[in-house]
């Protein structure tokens, strides 16, 4: 079994965050997204992986993985360039994938439970193709799958507008290399890409057996702020914390805290779980950090209340007030402007930001 991971995609819903850089490399509990992946595969045993570019940060997700032999799999990478949808991606993955049976792994999904059972379910049996299904509030956003009174898959319908199903698929899938064939043939959907929901919906409709599985721990697809904010909590909920870094003795540390050896809470400052806090950063004076925070490396963060938030890293933040359920990226500065005059806001914003104010 092989694995295909892929890591393009143009992350418009996560922006401006994607302006500098891939979505799969934003940190949830400070790993990133496509790390989690990795490890998954790993998990079941698949250590030949491609990993699939788009043209959007390349060099920065070869740097981050380099050639897998630290998380103990070996990458090849493959360009697809322009974003012409998640089968066309995996099409280009056909010399690499051979004659084995292979994962695909979207880059930007998480699941708490990993790819294992999945994987096992599919080799159980003589299946052409292995999907994972969740049940979801809005599958209008997903590609669903309807299924018969058996539990067998009747039709994949991408993003319907009208309800069918309320089981979404998990951007996780297994298939025989006879895929590509079926790729082959595929025309752009609405969205002018190629699908492969309907790649699977053309499997189901030539008679092919094709193994569902529903996923049951957590799922997010990582699309959109409020998603990795979800992500986040969820997967530092799990988390036992482990505190190396400095805290003074005026200081509070509570809770499940995840605080780098080289990371400090001074001056009185309060960090209460769970918590990660990344390398190189400090808590002082004023700053409460409450539960379901990540601060990124090489951060201050000073008088200032935050609480439901990822912080990315390299940011100063040292307002007064509370920060909740924020996104703030990679070397932003959210300083006070209370001795300022004119009294006032003072913002450089960049493109596609969201303030609430
Ligand atoms: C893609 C797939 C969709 C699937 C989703 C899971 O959607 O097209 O079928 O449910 O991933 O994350 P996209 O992220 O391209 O909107």
């Amino acid at each position: 079994m092989k694995g295909v991971l892929l890591a393009g995609g143009t992350g418009t819903r996560l922006r401006p965050i994607t302006h500098t850089g891939p979505k799969q490399l934003v940190p949830v509990a400070n790993k990133p997204v496509i790390q989690y992946a990795i490890e998954d595969l790993k998990q079941a045993e698949i250590q030949e992986i491609a990993v699939v570019l788009g043209n959007k940060g390349q060099e920065d997700v070869q740097q981050f993985l380099g050639d897998g032999s630290w998380l103990g799999v070996d990458i090849t990478y493959i360009v697809q360039g322009e974003p012409l949808g998640i089968a066309h991606a995996v099409g280009c993955a056909k010399e690499f994938v051979e004659d084995d049976p292979f994962v695909v792994y979207l880059g930007d999904n998480l699941l708490r439970d990993g790819v294992v059972d999945l994987v096992e379910s599919f080799q159980a049996g003589d299946f052409t193709a292995g999907i994972a299904l969740q049940s979801v509030d809005d599958p209008s956003r997903f590609g669903v799958a309807e299924l018969d009174e058996d539990g067998q898959v009747r039709r994949l319908v991408e993003k319907p507008d009208e309800f069918v199903s309320d089981l979404a698929l998990v951007g996780i899938y297994v298939f025989s290399p006879s895929i590509f064939e079926i790729i082959e043939g595929l025309t752009p959907s609405d969205r002018g890409e190629l699908e492969i929901t309907e790649a699977i919906d053309v499997l189901v409709d030539s008679g092919e057996k094709v193994d569902s599985h529903v996923v049951k721990g957590w799922w997010k697809d990582t699309g959109k702020p409020e998603d990795i904010l979800e992500a986040n909590r969820l997967v530092l909920e799990s988390h036992t914390g482990s505190q190396n870094g400095v805290i003074e003795e005026d200081a509070e540390v509570t809770g499940s805290v995840e605080l780098h050896k080289t990371a400090e809470v001074r001056d009185g400052a309060v960090v209460r779980g769970p918590v990660s806090i990344n390398r190189g950063t400090v808590i002082r004076a004023g700053a409460y950090v409450g539960p379901y925070t990540s601060i990124g490396p090489n951060t201050v963060v000073e008088g200032v209340h935050v609480e439901n938030s990822v912080i990315v890293g390299d940011s100063t933040i040292t307002t007064d007030g509370r920060i909740v359920d924020s996104l703030i990226g990679r070397g932003a500065a959210v300083t006070s402007a209370r001795d300022l005059l004119p009294e006032g806001r003072r913002l450089v914003v960049g493109e596609n930001s969201k303030l609430k104010l």
